[in-house]
């Protein structure tokens, strides 16, 4: 019988540590807030963006939304952008991805303050986690990060495989694992043999996007398996990137698909704004 990660218990820890240091600060007068900006509307994006609120004022944020329409200029978000990296009261920017196609997503990133950068995307706080001294990690990998440590799974000299590369997930996803000291590779749609180096992980990490794509022929006996992915499958049921069903029983533990990596996205975010909050009043860890 393998072992179920429980994303939202996790979830639930890191959210509370959270609440309660917020809470703490508060006492000395200092307040934590978060601006999330969303452009158009997309359906997807308008639940993730609900549910950032709601975490917000569940561990005593201060949040924001700037909910721009579909025909927003770039020169608006930038300067929106702006006007919230000199804003006082707020402490985190969060730029809801994708924007609408004629928006450049690069340069909004590049224009929010590495400071207040809490998705950690702009290229500074990039750099920084590649030479691993950072202040902010991306919520998504660091979430998978939080629940490896949580049920005393340690990526030492193991064999970890990471499958895709986005900036977002896949590529920091791996220099985590490397900061822990697994030996990493990354597979993605141009690799030759996906299924055989699949096959040898310890740890594998599916962040592909394509539903049930994991198939039980593709995992190791034993391994522990992350399900990054978040689909939908024939009959329009929320489903991951792994065939949880015929794998669950061959890996040692596995996150669901949904209440796994999802809920851990969220509460990295608030743990993120809630040190960007320490960082510019200048409060040490
Ligand atoms: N869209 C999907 N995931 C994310 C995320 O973690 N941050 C932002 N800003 N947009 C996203």
């Amino acid at each position: 019988m393998s072992r179920i990660i429980d994303g939202k218990l996790v979830s639930a820890k890191v959210r509370a540590n959270v609440a309660k240091e917020t809470e703490e600060l508060k006492e000395k007068g200092v307040s934590v807030g978060l601006a999330v900006v969303i452009v158009g509307n997309d359906p997807a994006s308008r639940v993730y963006v609900n549910n950032k609120k709601k975490a917000c004022a569940e561990v005593g944020f201060i949040s924001r939304e700037y909910a721009l329409p579909e025909e927003t200029t770039q020169q608006e978000l930038l300067d929106l952008v702006n006007e919230l990296n000199n804003d006082k009261e707020i402490n985190g920017i969060l730029v809801q991805l994708p924007l609408p196609k004629h928006l450049d997503e690069k340069q909004v990133i590049e224009a929010i303050s590495p400071l207040k950068d809490v998705d950690a995307f702009n290229a500074v706080n990039v750099g920084k986690i590649m030479i691993g001294d950072y202040d902010f990690l991306p919520c998504t990998p660091a979430g998978v990060m939080e629940m490896l440590k949580e049920y005393d799974i340690d990526p030492k000299s193991k064999n970890c495989v990471v499958i895709g590369r986005s900036n977002i997930v896949g590529k920091p996803m791996a220099m985590l694992l490397l900061h822990k000291h697994g030996t990493v590779t990354i597979c993605h749609s141009r690799t030759v043999n996906l299924k055989e180096i699949c096959a040898k992980a310890d740890i594998l990490v599916a962040a592909i996007g394509k539903a049930k794509f994991v198939t039980a022929d593709m995992v190791k006996e034993g391994a522990v398996v992350i399900d990054v992915g978040m689909n939908r499958d024939e009959n329009g049921k929320l489903c991951g990137d792994v065939d949880f069903e015929n794998v669950k029983d061959k890996a040692e533990a596995i996150t669901p698909v949904p209440g796994g990596v999802g809920p851990m996205t969220i509460a990295m975010l608030m743990k993120n704004t809630l040190k960007a909050a320490k960082l510019q009043n200048g409060i040490e860890e």
